[in-house]
């Protein structure tokens, strides 16, 4: 791997974490142990985290690096997951170019205006790398307790960036960025190249700070077609990854319900591919062609199922998982609040003993 543009004091340079398990099943390389982690291990689920977050709103926390950074490690520390993800937002970028964004608990992000129009548009700014300085922060923090397990930076795709940015705030179907790629594709390029080059960015910032792998959310994607897709939004994913792909860590894809995008979402430049659990993990795998390393797909509604029927579905997953180069072990999206963290715990054993 190629990592010039690395620090030479980066974990993945310096030996730290090169060869953990989860670097080494993103890069196809299976490890003897399958590596799990969780997306949404930070956060409600936790009473340390619940405990912490009193009186300090979301935002704020992604941008305090003491609180981001222990935030992170919180879940690493009580579940002996092999990766932590670096506690932050999809739409803290947003925040940090000026936009007028917040997270409503309970709701998600919002906006004090859409963006929509190509006036709106026009009137985004850059997001000035000093901006970033509280990530680069946090991401060092993190990192140096981490030791040889690797962290991972994560940024939202610009598909489901907009999604947010045009609507104003959460939504079911996405249907105003779906119908202005279409209607105005002027001004759609224009916010997608935008939200490309700002969550490109924040990618950047995590990974020279510290990060090891970058997870690229595209959370909303499973709405459009493979022929939207393909050709209103891959290409922006291409460029918010060309932010990062000099510096040679790998790149994990996830979205929800993203069956049919399975191998458009790989050829943006994904090492790796997150597969939720509408579809079996084998079939996934078989979708990818077969060698391309997967992360899924335990249905994060059996979290709350009796013990012996998560555990044959969580080895179900395992077993499955063998059809792909390599697998790391994660659920089909995040983890839901009321989740009760010992079974996370419990997931983590018995994924590392099958
Ligand atoms: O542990 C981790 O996975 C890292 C932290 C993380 C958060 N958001 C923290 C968070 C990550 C990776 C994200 C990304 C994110 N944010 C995505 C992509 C991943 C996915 O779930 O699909 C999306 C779509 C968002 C937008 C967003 N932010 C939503 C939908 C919500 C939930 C709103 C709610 O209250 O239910 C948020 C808020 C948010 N982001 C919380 C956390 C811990 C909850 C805020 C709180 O604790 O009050």
């Amino acid at each position: 791997m190629n990592h010039v543009n690395l620090p030479a004091e980066h974990p993945l340079v310096d030996g730290r974490t090169a060869a953990s398990p989860v670097i080494r099943a993103y890069r196809g390389d299976r490890p003897p142990v399958t590596p799990v982690w969780f997306m949404r291990q930070a956060g409600r689920s936790l009473p340390e985290y619940r405990a912490l977050r009193v009186g300090t709103a979301m935002l704020d926390a992604c941008l305090d690096p003491e609180l981001s950074s222990e935030i992170t490690l919180q879940p690493w520390r009580r579940h002996a997951v092999d990766a932590a993800i670096f506690f932050s937002d999809i739409v803290v970028p947003l925040k940090l170019a000026g936009v007028d964004v917040d997270i409503v608990a309970g709701r998600g992000p919002v906006l004090g205006a859409p963006i929509r129009s190509a006036a709106d548009v026009a009137a985004l700014r850059p997001l000035h790398p000093d901006a970033l300085a509280p990530i680069g922060a946090g991401v060092a923090r993190t990192v140096a307790q981490l030791g040889s397990t690797p962290l991972i930076g994560f940024a939202g795709a610009p598909f489901t960036l907009a999604a947010y940015l045009v609507e104003g705030g959460p939504s079911k179907d996405h249907l105003r960025a779906r119908t202005l790629m279409h209607a105005d594709p002027a001004t759609w390029h224009a916010l997608m190249t935008w939200a490309a080059d700002v969550t490109g960015a924040f990618l950047r910032a995590q990974i020279l700070a510290g990060a090891s792998a970058a997870q690229l959310f595209d959370s909303w994607a499973g709405s459009l077609s493979l022929a939207d897709y393909t050709a209103h939004v891959a290409p922006y994913s291409k460029l918010a990854i060309s932010h990062v792909t000099d510096l040679g860590m790998p790149i994990v894809h996830f979205g929800v319900g993203t069956g049919e995008l399975l191998g458009a979402m790989r050829d943006v430049g994904a090492d790796a591919v997150g597969i939720d659990d509408r579809i079996p993990l084998d079939e996934g795998i078989r979708r990818l062609g077969g060698n391309v390393p997967v992360q899924g797909n335990i249905n994060p509604a059996l979290l709350a199922a009796p013990w012996e029927v998560l555990e044959a579905h969580v080895l179900d997953v395992v077993e499955r998982g063998r059809a792909a180069p390599a697998h790391v072990v994660n659920l089909g999206h995040g983890v839901p609040p009321e989740t009760d963290p010992d079974v996370l715990s419990r997931i983590v054993a018995l994924v590392h003993s099958a």
